[in-house]
């Protein structure tokens, strides 16, 4: 799962398909990074931290860290939040094979309409749609 600064949508969407992992009794290996390096090492944002706990998803274990091109070979799928994150690890990309790893995450969704989880870091009130949004496509995910 990647975003911009990986301490607001990314970690919402590690915590939401982590859990729904658990639940379903999967083993699938769950990580969020950032195109940006800003943040790295700091907690979620709390706002995300206050979202994910009101449908009891513990995200305060993760700290934020940079997306690197070893992620193309330690996961079989990258789900991006926006077009500019899409660009941005496309860039780093360095075959056919990693390209086709990445996607929009609502993609899963809303197939072919290119629609990006809206940035909620300036928006107090995004965070629940963004939750929602995140839900609805690791829905997707798990059982497609
Ligand atoms: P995220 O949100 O990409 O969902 O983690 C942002 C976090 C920080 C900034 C922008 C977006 N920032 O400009 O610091």
């Amino acid at each position: 799962m990647v975003c911009l600064g990986n301490i607001c949508r990314s970690p919402l969407a590690e915590g939401i398909l982590k859990h729904k992992v658990e639940q379903h009794g999967l083993d699938w290996h769950v990580d969020s990074a950032g195109t940006g390096n800003w943040h790295v090492g700091e907690l979620p944002d709390h706002r995300s931290i206050a979202t994910a706990r009101q449908y009891d998803i513990d995200i305060t274990y993760q700290r934020a860290r940079q997306f690197r091109v070893a992620d193309f070979e330690h996961f079989d799928r990258i789900f991006v939040m926006d077009t500019q994150n899409y660009r941005d690890v496309l860039r780093l990309a360095q075959n056919d094979a990693q390209r086709e790893k990445v996607k929009l995450i609502l993609d899963l969704t809303h197939p072919g309409e290119n629609r990006s989880v809206p940035d909620p870091y300036w928006d107090d009130d995004g965070f629940e749609h963004v939750f929602q949004l995140l839900d609805a496509a690791c829905g997707k995910l798990i059982q497609p």
